[in-house]
């Protein structure tokens, strides 16, 4: 499958984001709300298959020693195809001296451990919706 991997953010259609973490079943929020976050990050990837975004990501770092991954998604017609990983690897090639944490949607673990990603055993979070995490099975 033909794939085109764009790093910057400019004339990436936010409403597509958006629309793509609904139906992932990932917090999805305004167009406009994402656009602030991925122009706000370190490194963000867009995949594209003829002419249609088909997944992204993004990592906040400090850019030295420091990086965290989110909104990492693939539409789910492209899954399982690669996508995820080439989104992950361009990523970690973006920031090649940080430590990089995230945290996997429940059940999605396997897809971050053949990155070689470990789980943390003193991994914390306070979350804004902390109740509704607590339901989805990120917290205890
Ligand atoms: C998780 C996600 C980004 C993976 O992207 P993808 O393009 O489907 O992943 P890849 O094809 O690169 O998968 C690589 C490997 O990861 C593992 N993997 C991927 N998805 C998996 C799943 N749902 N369950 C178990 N293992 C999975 C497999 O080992 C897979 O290799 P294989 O297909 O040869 O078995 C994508 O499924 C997605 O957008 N899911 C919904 C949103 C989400 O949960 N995002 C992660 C937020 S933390």
């Amino acid at each position: 499958m033909e794939i085109d991997i764009r790093c910057e953010c400019f004339e990436v259609d936010w409403k597509i984001v958006s629309e793509t973490l609904k139906r992932v079943g990932m917090a999805f929020y305004e167009p406009e709300t994402h656009r602030k976050a991925f122009e706000a990050s370190h490194t963000t990837v867009f995949v594209y298959h003829a002419a249609q975004l088909i997944g992204f990501g993004r990592a906040i770092s400090d850019g030295v020693y420091q990086g965290a991954v989110y909104d990492v998604a693939v539409a789910p017609e492209f899954q399982r195809k690669g996508i995820g990983t080439i989104i992950m690897k361009k990523i970690l090639e973006r920031l090649p001296e940080c430590n990089i944490i995230l945290y996997a949607t429940p059940g999605k673990e396997a897809f971050y451990e053949a990155l070689n990603f470990r789980k943390m055993k003193t991994g914390m979070a306070c979350f804004r919706n902390s109740e509704k995490m607590k339901e989805k099975g990120f917290t205890e």
